[in-house]
């Protein structure tokens, strides 16, 4: 990023933002909302795997992901055209199709961003029109002394892993095996003193868009207080 500021025009509103940002953070900054599960500020190479932040770019061929496109001057977006908004809503039965629909009985309830996207979208939390895929997983991977995992719940964003490596550097997630069975995994998941270092973090818990990954004590108060 530099500090020369560029123009661009987003739903036809003109925006300044420096040259070099991401297109997506720079409308969410001005009040453009487009829906996003896999960027977390300051990536230098956004996953782009969720593929719900889909936008149209005067003179690109095809959808563009918001996230992953730098801006440049002149730039002519569009966020909210049908085209657009079917793709996205693709995107989202792709993402839910192997969701556990357990909202009522998750500690992510009402402060969910997949519920609050599939409301922007105006879509069903467990899409009928692609077939429900289960993924051959236990409902909760609790070996590791501070944190639990609920691998159905995983949208395999990869937030968790990012800042995990990248901020926090405690080097203890990574994606393991492939395809649909792919899962987050920690290093030192057994009581390894390595994994003291989760007991002062939790950032991983923080940016799960949803409630796949928690702390043990959060997780615990909350099913006591289902009983
Ligand atoms: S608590 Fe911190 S160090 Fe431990 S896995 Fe999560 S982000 Fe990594
Ligand atoms: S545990 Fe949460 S943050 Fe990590 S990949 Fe799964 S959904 Fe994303
Ligand atoms: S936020 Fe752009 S692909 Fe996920």
């Amino acid at each position: 990023m530099s500090d020369k500021l560029v123009t661009i025009t987003v739903d036809d509103k003109e925006i300044s933002a420096p040259a070099g940002s991401y297109l997506l953070p720079v409308c969410l900054e001005n009040d453009i909302y487009i829906p996003n599960l896999c960027y977390l500020e300051g990536m230098e190479t956004p996953p782009a795997s969720c593929r719900l932040c889909l936008v149209e770019i005067e003179g690109r061929p095809g959808p563009q992901v918001s996230c992953r496109c730098l801006i440049e001057d002149g730039m002519v977006v569009k966020t909210n055209s049908e085209e657009i908004l079917k793709l996205r809503q693709i995107a989202f039965r792709l993402l839910v199709s192997t969701n556990d629909g357990s909202c009522k009985s998750c500690i992510s309830n009402r402060s969910c961003e997949l519920q609050q996207i599939a409301k922007f979208l105006h879509q069903p939390l467990r899409t009928k029109r692609l077939r429900h895929i289960d993924r051959a997983y236990p409902p909760l991977i609790d070996d590791h002394p501070y944190l639990v995992y609920e691998p159905k719940k995983c949208l395999l964003c990869g937030r968790c892993v990012y800042v995990c490596n990248n901020i926090e550097k405690g080097y203890k997630l990574s994606f393991a095996q492939r395809g649909m069975d792919t899962i987050v995994s920690f290093f030192g998941s057994d009581l390894d003193p390595a994994s003291a270092f989760c007991k002062e973090c939790f950032a991983c818990t923080e940016v799960c868009p949803v409630g796949s990954l928690s702390s043990k004590e959060k997780w615990k108060a909350f099913v006591d207080g289902l009983k």
